[in-house]
């Protein structure tokens, strides 16, 4: 089926919603999108983050941007957000679910309720916002759908077990939608980046071993160059995006050996690390 424009706007102004667009990658794939010419609603619980990005791209760019600041790990809050977008009467081409967090060391010693927290966020509010806005999309013939997920999702991570757990759900939903969407001129893309260069990675970085001898350019990738790529392979379909070398040589590297030696290994770096 042909692609076509949503209506109210044509192809160079589809509008893209992006949560977690407060820092780190989401701020960045947001100037990427506003660079790109797409009117922007940012999402994320910091109201003033979001508002003083929002001034800029639309200064920078005379884009219609606009802010919804709400905790997405609230189990209302996709429904919420998929109403607040009608009452504004705003169609949504681009899906960016970017929002995230990650709890780091041993899960018998977690704190129940960041489990909780994290799993809310990274799953069902993901889950819950496809739901909501997929459907319109294949109503109108258009969409993109941007998961982010992460390399995290190719292993099994000791330390970082349930944070894992939740990017290979989102790996695999994005896979399984991209074929289910087939034809409807809307895609589904995960972009899977290694270490960026975010407050999210700051405890993990500290805790690795190699990580202080080697320039933090080679074991870490900048915002920028993990949004460009991810914008880049949603626009073009692809599924699945791999940013950067170290992102690539991982998930290649993680489908040689056995997955009793990946695990074995992971876990014995993993027990130092918690
Ligand atoms: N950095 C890495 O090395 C790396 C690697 C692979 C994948 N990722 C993934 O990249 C995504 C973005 O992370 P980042 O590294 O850019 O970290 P970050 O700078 O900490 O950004 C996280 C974003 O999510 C938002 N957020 C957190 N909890 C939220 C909630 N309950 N409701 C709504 N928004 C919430 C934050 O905004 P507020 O605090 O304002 O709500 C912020 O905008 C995550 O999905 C992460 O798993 C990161």
């Amino acid at each position: 089926m042909a692609s076509a424009p949503a209506p109210g706007h044509g192809p160079q102004r589809r509008r893209a919603l992006v949560t977690g667009a407060s820092s780190g990658i989401g701020e960045a794939v947001a100037r990427v999108l506003a660079e790109n010419g797409h009117d922007l609603v940012l999402v994320a619980r910091r109201q003033d983050k979001l508002t003083d990005l929002a001034a800029d791209l639309t200064a920078r760019h005379g884009l219609n941007v606009q802010v919804v600041a709400t905790d997405l790990a609230n189990p209302d809050a996709p429904a919420a957000l998929a109403d607040e977008m009608g009452r504004r009467e705003l169609a949504i081409d681009i899906l960016v679910n970017n929002a995230g967090t990650m709890t780091f060391g041993r899960f018998a010693d977690a704190d129940g309720e960041a489990i909780d927290a994290m799993v809310a966020l990274n799953i069902a509010a993901l889950t819950g916002l496809c739901r909501r806005f997929v459907d319109p999309m294949v109503q109108r013939g258009y969409g993109r759908i941007l998961n982010v997920a992460s390399i995290a999702a190719f292993l099994p991570a000791p330390s970082l077990a349930v944070y894992a757990a939740t990017k290979a759900y989102v790996l695999s939903l994005t896979e399984g939608l991209a074929e289910e969407l087939r034809g409807t001129g809307v895609t589904a893309t995960a972009v899977c980046p290694g270490l960026t260069d975010t407050e999210l990675a700051k405890p993990l970085l500290s805790s690795l071993p190699f990580a202080r001898l080697v320039p933090k350019g080679l074991v870490m990738s900048s915002t920028r160059s993990v949004a460009r790529e991810g914008y880049r392979a949603c626009m073009a379909g692809e599924v699945v995006a791999l940013p950067g070398p170290v992102a690539q040589a991982t998930a290649l590297g993680t489908r040689l050996p056995p997955k009793w030696m990946l695990r074995t290994a992971l876990g014995i770096v993993g027990r130092r690390l918690s």
